[in-house]
């Protein structure tokens, strides 16, 4: 029995008949009891459209949804609350930052200096920049140990228009010194957008320590509903930047040729927003404070040794990114099996009831410059135990023989 099933009843669930071991995290995490009850208590009993009506109902529901704008302002170190953009996902974050910030504050030369390893909502929404404005995008190369080195950081230099970082990397795990590349950035006059999405669910993410001048992250990493991110941005570049998406509650004042805009937050806010997505992520931020982050490292730093030196063990097995440093490292495992396809691998480990990833991760140019076409990648959070990884593992030894491969 998990110990924290009470609270993730889905962590109890058979799959194929056996234990779940859980273990696609990067992918999304599950939800604890109190963000579902939070969520359920909202649409029970205090559902409106916000910022609408002038009724006690909907003035109940624009308090619940700004009330988990500040708890994340003061979650994240913002300085103000209209800093706080909610969106529906990192992706839709980061394109708002590529569509209203890039495609308007860039120009022909400039340049976008970004790692190799960036996720695709981190990339593909600046190749678009970069081909609308005749910008070049500066790719960083990690090294074997998943590292960026002060050599690659020279790569920035005064045509970098924009720095554009993931804080951990989604297939490698390294951790980013988002600090250290940031003020490089910023001594060349570069805007730095850091993508958290992988660092906010297991480490203190703080836009001031960071030096981030954007930040974006999803709810449904670290504990909240699907549909709801944020993007988090300078109140001074946010103002500059035209709307990113128009229609209803984001103007002030609309003329039959042309309209003006609501001040911040709401100019990026069009349409209905989900409410309920937002009062979940307060409820999972205040979940992921009771747990606390200090638990959350030392839990998952010993189960990413653990994990690591269970894998050293097994045969056939190539372990992508850092391995022998493990303090700059998260734990997300990339990993192939010498012979077999990561989506067979995954499917064997599924047949006994662990869920790792299979795939390219929405990391191409990460591939590309690996060697490979996939991997499989284990994940973790804090509610694994051993028992998961122990699963994992003795699962993973069984893959080569079950395909008539040698041991
Ligand atoms: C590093 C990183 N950035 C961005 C994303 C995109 O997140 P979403 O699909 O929630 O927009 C992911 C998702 O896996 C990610 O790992």
């Amino acid at each position: 029995m998990n110990p924290w099933a009470e609270d993730f009843p889905i962590l109890n669930e058979k799959m194929n008949g056996k234990r779940l071991a859980y273990l696609d995290n990067a992918a999304t995490v599950q939800r604890p009891v109190p963000v579902l009850r939070a969520v359920d208590e909202f649409y029970r009993t205090e559902n409106a459209n916000p910022h609408r009506g002038l009724y006690e109902l909907s003035v109940k529901a624009t308090e619940r949804y700004e009330n988990a704008r500040h708890t994340v302002k003061e979650f994240i170190g913002a300085d103000k609350d209209c800093e706080v953009i909610f969106t529906r996902n990192a992706s839709e974050s980061l394109n708002l930052v590529a569509y209203s910030y890039g495609l308007n504050f860039l120009h022909e030369g400039d340049e976008i200096v970004l790692p190799v390893s960036e996720h695709h909502s981190n990339l593909v929404p600046w190749q678009m920049v970069a081909q609308a404005k005749g910008v070049k995008l500066v790719y960083l190369y990690p090294d074997k140990e998943g590292r960026l080195t002060d050599d690659e950081m020279e790569k920035i230099t005064p045509k970098a228009k924009i720095l554009a970082l993931a804080h951990v990397s989604n297939v490698l795990g390294s951790v980013y010194p988002v600090r250290k590349i940031a003020d490089k950035a910023h001594s060349v006059g570069a805007v730095v957008v850091v993508d958290c999405a992988q660092s906010i669910p297991h480490f203190k993410v703080n836009v001031k320590d960071l030096g981030a001048d954007f930040m974006a992250f999803s709810g449904h990493k670290m504990m909240a509903p699907m549909g709801i991110g944020v993007l988090y941005g300078r109140e001074e570049l946010l103002n500059k930047m035209p709307p990113f998406l128009r229609g209803g509650e984001m103007i002030e004042y609309v003329h039959e040729q042309s309209a003006t805009f609501a001040p911040l937050p709401q100019k990026f806010e069009a349409g209905t927003q989900n409410v309920g997505g937002a009062v979940g992520l307060e409820a999972a931020i205040h979940y992921l404070q009771k747990v606390g982050y200090d638990k959350i490292a030392e839990t998952e730093q010993a189960l990413l040794n653990y994990t690591l030196d269970g894998l050293a063990e097994v045969p056939h097995i190539t372990v992508y990114g850092g391995t022998k440093n493990r303090r700059d490292r998260c734990g997300v495992i990339s990993f192939n099996v010498d012979g077999v396809h990561p989506h067979d691998v995954a499917s064997i480990l599924d047949a006994d009831g662990v869920a790792i990833r299979a795939g390219h991760h929405c990391a191409q140019p990460l591939m590309d410059y690996l060697g490979v076409n996939a991997t499989c990648r284990a994940s973790l959070y804090f509610y694994n135990t051993r028992e998961d990884i122990d699963q994992f593992l003795s699962s993973l030894k069984r893959v080569r023989g079950w395909l008539g491969l040698g041991t």
